[in-house]
């Protein structure tokens, strides 16, 4: 059965990508290309859910959840979901839940029918004595960790925004309210990052004029890091740059600085070619595929680098909610070992008293404070006026924890600087 063929059919298709996510760890965000809000909202809110939505359902299943095809798990999930979460009357969205398993996984109809009744008349989940990370819907194991360092305050706010819809924000040379007139677009400017726009209302006609090329899509959180990188005389490297959004920042506020983009990922590359020239044109830096851990750079040479490290993501999960569904503890040390690679030549690369900003978009110490400890950089505390209205935790060793909250995803930096000799 073709995606096309589903694709008239939001429910189906939402379905499908619920199975293609968990069976093939793929990403929901990509497979949502040009989703209707419908079809987001239920497959992002089943990802965000999971965990409530199981325990749900399995005490009305005879057999583990676990056994069950993929797309019956996935309907017996969308179904739930859309019937104690959506506006949908409940008994549609049993109906059309039952549908879908009928059109993919026929004989299954019967149980998810029987199994969907049953959850639905038990009701959603309403238990102010379950754990935290039971009725914020996250493995025990990632809230007792952010437990062990954050305050509770910090933890409530954390998990709470992970379970809400990440808005749109953007960077665009002008608002799109005037040339979207009479669509009901409402845009605002961000509360503490200057120059992004919160998308509050038309938020699909504003995907379509940003897919003319008219501005882009950014977290504001990416802009605030990006601009902690200091300013300086000499050229500056991107040294992990796709999809551009960090560089396009710097092209855009640091006209005439010379700066390069590396990234290893050739597609990714090219199409962060294309964007940076079109949205910067003769500010677009140098665009090289290279490998950050060998990349083509004369040692010392460099003024600076934005090091944005590929990380586990745990500060994304509202616009990423399935990453804390795949991650395992044993992961976050194999990306520590090639962030610290990344690091060991992005120090290498720069020239004494040269800047290292180091980024991730986690929050685990193994990928951030422990990587940094083992490089040959010195950890400069990050000014406070320039962290001003971000949410922040500051980290004993200098650095600081942007915590994901309303306004924004989730990050930890480290602003490093070579020794003199
Ligand atoms: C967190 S993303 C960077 C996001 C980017 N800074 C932005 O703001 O749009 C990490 C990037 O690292 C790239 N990457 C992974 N391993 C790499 C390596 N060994 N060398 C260079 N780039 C690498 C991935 O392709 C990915 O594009």
């Amino acid at each position: 059965m073709g995606e096309a063929s589903a694709s008239a059919d939001p429910r189906r298709r939402a379905v499908l990508t619920l199975a293609r996510v968990e069976a093939r760890r793929a990403y929901a965000a990509r497979l949502l290309g040009d989703a209707s809000p419908f079809q987001r909202e239920l497959v992002l809110g089943v990802l965000r859910w999971q965990l409530v939505l199981d325990r749900l359902l399995e005490p009305h299943l005879r057999q583990p959840f676990g056994t069950l095809d993929p797309e019956v798990r996935a309907a017996l999930r969308a179904g739930l979901y859309e019937a104690l979460r959506m506006e949908t009357p409940a008994a549609v969205a049993v109906a059309e839940a039952v549908r879908v398993t009928r059109f993919l996984v026929p004989a299954a109809a019967g149980l998810v029918n029987a199994v969907l009744r049953r959850a639905v008349a038990s009701g959603w989940l309403d238990d102010a004595r379950a754990p935290l990370w039971l009725r914020h819907s996250h493995p025990q194991w990632l809230v007792e960790r952010w437990a062990s360092w954050l305050s509770a305050e910090q933890l409530a706010g954390v998990l709470a925004a992970n379970q809400r819809q990440a808005p749109m924000y953007l960077l665009a040379a002008v608002s799109p309210t005037g040339e979207l007139a009479g669509e009901g677009c409402e845009v605002a400017s961000h509360p503490y990052v200057p120059g992004v726009l919160h998308v509050r209302r038309g938020a699909s006609a504003v995907a379509a004029w940003l897919g003319r090329g008219q501005g882009y899509a950014i977290d504001p959180h990416a802009v605030a890091v990006a601009r902690l990188l200091p300013e300086v005389d000499g050229v500056v490297a991107d040294w992990a740059a796709a999809p551009g959004g960090k560089s396009l920042v710097l092209g855009r506020e640091r006209p005439g600085a010379r700066r390069l983009a590396f990234d290893r990922h050739l597609g990714r590359l090219l199409a962060m070619r294309e964007a940076l020239l079109h949205h910067l044109g003769a500010q677009a830096p140098g665009v090289v595929g290279a490998d950050g851990t060998a990349p083509p750079v004369r040692p010392a040479s460099l003024a600076a680098v934005l090091l944005d490290a590929p990380c586990s993501g745990t500060g994304t999960l509202r616009r990423h909610p399935e990453i804390r569904w795949r991650l395992t503890p044993g992961e976050l040390e194999a990306l520590a070992s090639l962030q610290r690679q990344l690091l060991a030549a992005a120090a290498a690369a720069v020239r004494p008293e040269g800047w290292v900003l180091y980024a991730t978009c986690s929050l685990e110490p193994e990928e951030n404070a422990q990587v940094v400890a083992g490089a040959a950089l010195e950890i400069v505390p990050i000014n406070p006026a320039r962290l001003l209205g971000i949410p922040v935790h500051h980290l004993p060793g200098g650095g600081v924890v942007i915590l994901p909250g309303e306004w924004g995803d989730g990050f930890t930096v480290h602003l490093l600087r070579r020794p003199a000799r």
